[in-house]
């Protein structure tokens, strides 16, 4: 495994950008995705410049969250890819490349390669934040890019239900040994309350976030309801999201500036 300092290179597309966060879990499907849509809306409502990169590069669900799925990247030959913008957010993903323009993108090792071309081979910019939905798994993919880019720190979604597995806690251990600092923990899919009624339902069991957050010593940063709604009805439209998200970005930010100024001003790197 390279360490953080071998071999360690700007490249001049992340070398405007403050601070590049992940977002991690430990098992598929527990919403990430709908995540990082949100915390980056609200993190561009709070008026910083915000870019967003969806690293799922076989399933990518960013064109239909951001309700974009008519706009397209402007793929050529050069080496840089111009990102999409729409209401202040810049953001790419595999899900704006006609399927013609694939083997453009396909040119570097496989999946990390995507990856990475769509994080490191964007001109982003300036930004404040950049944020990274990471893909599904905890495997390799997530390890190179844990590995190649130097993040300011992980924010991990979790679901009630998943504290019972050792796959959470295994996520967490794989973070921790890579000395990122864990921003905290988000439980989606909390509970369920029904509009018309106050009374909460633990479909998935109780405060699972919570005792994991205690056990790691990590901050709960919120807890996010289950919805009935659709994909695009679960990002920052929806009032009740939409709160909670804000609340989530106040305390990343605030945990980001209390950061040593290590990890505080340090450029983002790439591991070659
Ligand atoms: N709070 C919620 N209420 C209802 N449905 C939700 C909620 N959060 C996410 N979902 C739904 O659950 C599914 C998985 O969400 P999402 O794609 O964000 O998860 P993910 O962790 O990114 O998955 P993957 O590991 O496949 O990338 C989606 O269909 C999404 O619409
Ligand atoms: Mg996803």
């Amino acid at each position: 495994m390279a360490t953080k300092n071998e071999k360690l290179r700007i490249p001049p597309t992340l070398m405007e950008i403050d601070h590049i966060l992940g977002v991690f879990s430990a098992k598929g499907g527990v919403g990430k995705s709908v995540m990082s849509v949100n915390l980056a809306k609200s993190l561009v409502s709070k008026g910083f410049k915000v870019g967003l990169v969806d690293g799922d590069i076989y399933g990518p669900s960013h064109p239909v969250l951001l309700n974009a799925t008519d706009m397209q990247l402007n793929v050529t030959d050069q080496e840089l890819l111009d990102p999409l913008e729409k209401n202040g957010l810049k953001f790419n993903s595999m899900g704006f490349i006609s399927s013609e323009k694939m083997p453009v993108i396909w040119r570097g090792p496989m999946v990390s390669g995507a990856i990475m071309q769509l994080i490191a081979q964007t001109n982003w910019g300036k930004l404040d934040y950049l944020i990274i939905d990471t893909p599904p798994g905890t495997g390799d993919v997530q390890l190179t890019l844990l590995q190649k880019i130097a993040l300011t720190g992980a924010i991990v979604v979790t679901t009630p239900q998943d504290i019972s597995l050792a796959d959470t806690k295994k996520g967490i251990e794989m973070l921790k040994k890579l000395d990122l600092p864990i921003l905290g923990l988000i439980e989606n899919m909390s509970f369920f309350k029904p509009n018309d009624s106050d009374k909460k339902y633990y479909l998935y069991g109780k405060e699972g976030g919570k005792k994991l957050a205690k056990e790691y010593k990590l901050d709960l940063l919120g807890e996010v309801p289950q919805f009935e709604f659709n994909n695009s009805n679960l990002t920052n439209e929806n009032e009740i999201i939409s709160k909670i998200s804000n609340k989530i970005v106040e305390k990343i930010v605030s945990k980001v500036n209390l950061l040593p100024s290590k990890n505080k001003n340090e450029i983002p790197q790439i591991n070659t």
